[in-house]
């Protein structure tokens, strides 16, 4: 029998919102499960590995959140990348979504940021594919754009198409932190796509209610009252916004009867042109 590895010691080192990885990556491995048309290999590998659903307690309908707005972005994302665009995705995680989208076969870019200590694990874990490129850096910090444009004039790429993902991460930064971001994207990254997924109101300082986001001590701090209203405060173009609620109620007979019910705007997904 294979020793199973020990989950603990893995995430010993992380940040608190570090931890939160694993939730979205214990979802995306729970696919074939809920006979969900979506998969990721590696995610199924780690969960099996590490025993993810006895550390984190998930339930089945978070857990096919998970999935289904990872289907989403990823089809948000190729329609947005086209033949040549570079995808960055802030606060990645253990994310695959540059081997999903079959980037490396496609000699595409993909940059992906985090915290040093979960890009420590991310290489520890997966390793750089093809194109990859993982940086080592706070979001709101300037050091992982300077890295980008370092590696694309080595390259030799100018004036690239850029094609924005933070993705299960708006919640857990403030707004001072949102605008932060927000400038530091549109000073240096103007006309590109970006995306997130957010939160209704009711669930701001109530992690608690999701045990397995609380398990790692981490809060829900952003979420916007009105997203046409984020937009014109950051001068974005508001290209979609859409219910991840509904797409998941889709899963179920039942749920068909409620999409469109006031719960489709619990849990949503924007999609942005930077001015
Ligand atoms: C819930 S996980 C989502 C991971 C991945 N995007 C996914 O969907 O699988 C949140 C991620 O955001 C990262 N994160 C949160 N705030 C960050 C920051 N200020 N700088 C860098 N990474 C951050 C965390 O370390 C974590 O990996």
């Amino acid at each position: 029998m294979v020793a199973k590895q020990n989950f603990e010691e893995l995430t010993r080192d992380l940040p608190n919102v570090g931890k939160t990885l694993f939730v979205p990556l214990l979802g995306r491995a729970r696919a074939k499960q809920f006979n969900i048309s979506f998969e990721d290999t590696k995610a199924e590998q780690l969960a099996q590995d590490y025993e993810l659903g006895r550390h984190i307690s998930l339930s089945s309908l978070f857990s096919k959140a998970c999935i289904v707005r990872a289907r989403a972005f990823d089809t948000w994302a190729s329609q947005g990348l086209g033949a040549d665009g570079i995808l960055i995705s802030l606060g990645a995680g253990l994310c695959t979504r540059h081997q999903r989208l079959a980037r490396e076969a496609q000699n595409a870019l993909t940059f992906e940021v985090d915290f040093p200590e979960v890009i420590g694990l991310k290489r520890k874990l997966y390793g750089e594919g093809p194109g990859q490129h993982f940086l080592a850096s706070n979001i709101l910090d300037e050091a992982w754009v300077l890295e980008v444009q370092k590696i694309l004039q080595t390259q030799g790429r100018r004036n690239p198409h850029f094609f924005i993902t933070l993705e299960g991460v708006a919640m857990y930064l403030t707004p001072e932190q949102i605008t932060t971001l927000m400038k530091l994207l549109k000073h240096h990254f103007p006309s590109a796509q970006f995306s997130f997924d957010y939160i209704n109101r009711l669930f701001v300082s109530r992690a608690y209610l999701l045990p397995a986001i609380n398990k790692t001590n981490s809060q829900f701090h952003f979420a916007p009252s009105c997203i046409q209203a984020f937009a014109k405060e950051h001068q974005l173009t508001l290209m979609s916004d859409k219910s991840i609620v509904t797409d998941l109620l889709d899963q179920s007979t039942l749920g068909k009867l409620f999409r469109k019910g006031p719960w489709s705007g619990i849990y949503k997904m924007a999609l942005f042109q930077l001015p």
